[in-house]
This record gives structure tokens, C-alpha cells and sequence, in this order.
């Protein structure tokens, strides 16, 4: 016989107790688990906010509208994860890293496969004629300070107008992003240019929540990374300007003080601009990748 609720005792509290009763014999263990606590917080907020009947539907149309705001060039759910911190505190469960590591932050919805694969020195940015020449060097190297010979560092940034590729008309066209390996002392050397910090795509629900709630939608200046090496576990993060007036209120929480770094700016014909061949004024920044082995 069903279990029925009798309805003239019914209180909120007996409604959550009934669902959660529901999904106790949920045959997958971690799926029970989700559930069982989705179910406990979800109506606990429900009750605390004491949510009004208006509220409720504004929610399912704000979600029925980032729904409908996705397509393979714009994902505005992993935007609203990103904004309301979700991403990040992902990111710190599940990438504790040992003392020295690199650490991780958030992917960002802006990476795409199919970058072209460039030797060393290699320019992302051969159409970005407006930005600053920057180039990005260091090591990739094992907890030991041993220097991994061909690791493979996949590199994405918007460009000096802070718009990524995919934020152009044309999409099949790819810029600002490339595959390089380090040489047989772990060291990598990428041309760019200097990255500028920018809006995330604001003309959306996602948008509309941060005007609402007086928040803004700058990211601080950076460059993507993800970098990886056999036998180690790959670590997917971002170098950040130091000089960067959003770098402590990123509007997506990814910024840690070990990814931030110095641009160090070159006016004169010195010994990097011999060595890269480039006409000042450029910047070089050298930042080391430290790989945990794989579990
Ligand atoms: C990005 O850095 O590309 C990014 C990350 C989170 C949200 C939007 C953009
Ligand atoms: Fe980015």
C-alpha cells in the first residue's frame, strides 16, 4: 500500500521529509547521496527566503532563459556556476594541490579544441596588431624541480579588444590560441600580446543578475593555460597581471596569489629584444608549471 500524507497535517517540514523518504532507496549510493542533500538544501533555502509564488516562476523563467542562451558558442549555465562561485569551489575540491604545485582555476567557457600547434616562440596573436608584444617564458617542471622535456602547454587569451575568437562573426576562425612543448630542458617560450581585462558576456541572463545586484562583470588581465606531461596529473589555470585593477574583485573568483605575475616592460633595444627579435616597446614575463605526478 503507498504511503499517503494526510493532508490536513501536512507542514512544509512533512513535504521534505516525504521527498527525501522518496529517493532513500536510490540504488546508486552517490547518486542518493546528491539527492538527499540537493533535496535538504534546495528546500532549506526554499524556507529561509519564505519564497514568494512571483519569485518562484521569475526563477524558472531566469533558468528557462539561460537555458535557451546556450549554444556550442555561448554557455551561459557555465557562466552562471562562474559568477555565483560555483566553478571555483569545484575547482578547490577537486585539485588540492601539494605545497609547490601550480595551482588551478576555473576552465572558462572560451576554450576551443583545435588550436594549431607551434614551436617554440610561436605567435598567438598574428593578427592582433593593436596589443602590446609579450613574451611568456619559464619551465615546466616535477614536485622535484626536475625540468619535464615535452610537456604540452595548450594557450588561450582574448585579444587586446578583450573579445576571444568565438566572439567574432566568423566562427570557424581561430586566433589567440596555440599548442606548444617544452624542449629538452622543460622550457617554453610563447608570443602573444599583452593580455587586457575584460567583460564576460554580459548581454544575458548572467548579465542581467550582476546588474541587479550591483556587481560588475570585469576580469582582471590573463592568459589560459592548460599543461600537461605524462605520468602527471595536468593542471588547467591562468596567469594573472600584477598590475590589474580587477585582480581582487574578478567577477568570477578564479584569482590566486601564485598565479599572479610581473610584465616586465622593455623600451630599449636590450638583450630580450636581440634574443626574441622584437622592436620595443614589448613586455617578457617568466612563470614555472609545477606538475603533481598522477595519482
Ligand atoms: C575566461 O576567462 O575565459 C572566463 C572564465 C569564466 C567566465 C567567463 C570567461
Ligand atoms: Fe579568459
Amino acid at each position: 500500500m503507498p504511503t499517503t500524507i494526510d493532508s490536513r497535517s501536512t507542514t512544509e517540514d512533512d513535504i521534505t521529509a516525504e521527498v527525501l523518504r522518496r529517493f532513500e532507496t536510490t540504488p546508486d549510493a552517490r547518486l542518493r547521496e546528491i539527492m538527499l542533500a540537493l533535496v535538504r538544501h534546495l528546500h532549506g533555502f526554499v524556507k529561509d527566503v519564505q519564497l514568494t509564488e512571483r519569485e518562484w516562476f521569475e526563477a524558472i523563467q531566469f533558468l528557462t532563459e539561460t537555458g535557451r542562451m546556450c549554444d556550442e558558442r555561448r554557455q551561459e549555465f557555465i557562466l552562471l556556476s562562474d559568477t555565483l562561485g560555483v566553478s571555483m569551489v569545484v575547482d578547490l575540491i577537486n585539485h588540492r594541490k601539494p605545497k609547490g604545485a601550480t595551482e588551478s582555476t576555473v576552465f572558462g567557457p572560451f576554450h576551443r579544441d583545435g588550436a594549431p600547434e607551434m614551436a617554440p616562440g610561436g605567435n598567438i596573436a598574428p593578427r592582433d596588431w593593436d596589443g602590446t608584444p609579450t613574451v611568456i617564458t619559464g619551465c615546466v617542471r616535477d614536485l622535484n624541480g626536475n625540468p619535464i622535456a615535452g610537456a604540452r602547454l595548450d594557450v588561450w587569451q582574448a585579444d587586446s579588444t578583450g573579445l576571444y575568437d568565438s566572439q567574432y562573426p566568423d566562427p570557424e576562425e581561430l586566433h589567440m590560441r596555440g599548442l606548444f612543448r617544452t624542449d629538452g630542458e622543460g622550457r617554453y617560450v610563447v608570443r602573444t600580446v599583452r593580455p587586457v581585462h575584460y567583460a564576460i558576456p554580459n548581454d544575458g541572463p548572467v548579465g542581467r543578475m550582476l546588474r541587479a545586484t550591483n556587481r560588475h562583470p570585469w576580469r582582471p588581465a590573463h592568459v589560459h593555460f592548460v599543461v600537461s606531461a605524462d605520468a602527471c596529473e595536468p593542471v588547467t589555470t591562468h596567469i594573472f597581471d600584477d598590475e590589474d585593477p580587477y585582480l581582487a574583485s574578478d567577477t568570477v573568483f578564479a584569482v590566486k596569489d601564485s598565479l599572479i605575475c610581473h610584465f616586465v616592460r622593455h623600451d630599449e633595444r636590450d638583450e630580450a629584444a636581440r634574443r626574441f627579435g622584437l622592436d620595443p616597446p614589448f613586455y617578457t614575463v617568466d612563470f614555472d608549471f609545477v606538475l603533481k605526478p598522477r595519482a
